[in-house]
Order: structure tokens, then sequence, then C-alpha cells
């Protein structure tokens, strides 16, 4: 795992949102996302429309678009995609080259040959919970939540909801156990 090399800081006092960041030109955040207070932002990201809490870490080549919330002190490494729709509430550690889906039946366009637009299909749901672990290489389909401190393997598909405090993994993902409810931290037994 690699610590992203960070290049930009949110700066407001804690608690205060900001959208002013320090950003240099190859990194691209649209006036409208809502940073909270010591967000630290790596190289080449693309972000508009979303929000980002307290103290969250964004690695490079990260995009998470409009409707997208992450929440406080998540670690999200680099190539990952946040697409519209989904939820991550705090303490969340994903992965690297993690993709969300948010329309499991997408066309590029519409029966009369024009292209899609938002109007033309609807924007399904995902939900990571406090604490969750997302493995590197993870696809995670629309409308599923995993659950507390729940650790998805690297590489898996989920395809249904994953209950809180269980490993699971593989394509379909699958539980491999469950983690102790006497667990501390979110890898421990
Ligand atoms: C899933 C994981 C947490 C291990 O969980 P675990 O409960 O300790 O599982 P084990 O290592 O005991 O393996 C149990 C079985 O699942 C398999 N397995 C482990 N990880 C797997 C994965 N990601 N995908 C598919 N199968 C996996 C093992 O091969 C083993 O199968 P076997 O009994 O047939 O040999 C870990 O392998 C993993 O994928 N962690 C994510 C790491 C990551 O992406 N980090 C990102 C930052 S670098």
């Amino acid at each position: 795992m690699t610590e992203p090399s960070i290049v930009a800081q949110a700066a407001s006092a804690p608690g205060k949102e900001t959208t002013a960041v320090d950003a240099t030109p190859d990194t691209c955040i649209s006036p409208d996302v809502k940073l909270g207070a010591g967000v630290k932002l790596s190289r080449f990201i693309n972000l508009y429309g979303c929000e980002i809490g307290d103290n969250t870490k964004i690695g490079a080549f990260v995009e998470i678009q409009k409707n997208a919330r992450v929440g406080k002190n998540c670690k999200v490494s680099s190539h990952t995609f946040i697409c519209e729709g989904v939820t991550v509430q705090d303490d969340v550690f994903i992965g690297h080259g993690v993709t969300f889906i948010n329309d499991l039946y997408p066309r590029a366009t519409v029966a009369g040959g024009r292209l899609q637009n938002e109007n033309d299909w609807i924007v399904v749901p995902t939900l990571v919970r406090r604490g969750a672990s997302i493995g590197s290489g993870a696809t995670i389909l629309a409308n599923v939540e995993i659950g507390e401190q729940a650790i998805v393997g690297a590489g898996s598909v989920v395809t249904h909801d994953v209950p809180s405090r269980c490993v699971v993994a593989g394509n379909p993902a699958r539980v491999l156990r469950r983690l102790s409810s006497a667990a501390g931290a979110v890898g421990e037994q």
C-alpha cells in the first residue's frame, strides 16, 4: 500500500466546510466540491459536486462524481472511481483501483439514437458503512450495502449486501468468515 503524495490540503477550521483548496494545475476540483478541514489531496484527481469529510486522504488519479459523499478520516487509494449515488461513511479504507457502479443496465443511447443524459436513467445508490475496508481492484455493484467494519477482499465483485464485521472475497463475493465482535481495528481477528 502506498501513501499518496499530498499536494493540497483544505485549511479551514475543524468542522467548517470549505471549497477553497490550494490546488495545483494537475488537480481538477470544481468549485461545488465541499471539503472538510484537513482533507489531503494527491495529484491528478478529478472531483466535482461531491462532499469529503475532515481529514480524509484522496490518492492520485481518483475520480469522485457529483452527489457522492465520503465521510471523515477515510483513505481512498489511487485510481479509485466513486460514482454518483455512493455514500461512504467515516473511517472507511478504500484500496487502489476500486470501482463503484450506479447503473446495472447501462446504455449509451436512447431508442431514437441520441446519447443518453442524466434524465434517461436512474442512479442506484450504494452505502459503505463506518469502518469498512475495500480491497484493491474490487468492483462494488449498485444497490448494495457494505456493513460496518466489513472487509472486502482484493479483486472481489460484490453483488449482494455484505454483513457487518464479515470478510468477503471472490466473484461473486462470498463470506469467508466473521470477525470477532471484540476485535479492535479493522483487520484484527
Ligand atoms: C480477503 C483477505 C482480507 C484475507 O481474509 P482471510 O479471512 O484472512 O482469508 P485467508 O487469507 O485465510 O484465505 C481464505 C480463503 O480465501 C481465499 N482468498 C483470500 N483472499 C482472497 C481474495 N481477495 N479473493 C479471492 N479469494 C481470496 C484464500 O485463497 C483462501 O482460500 P483457500 O482456503 O481455498 O486457500 C485478504 O486476502 C485480502 O484480499 N485483503 C485485501 C488487501 C488489499 O486489497 N489491500 C489494499 C491496500 S494494499
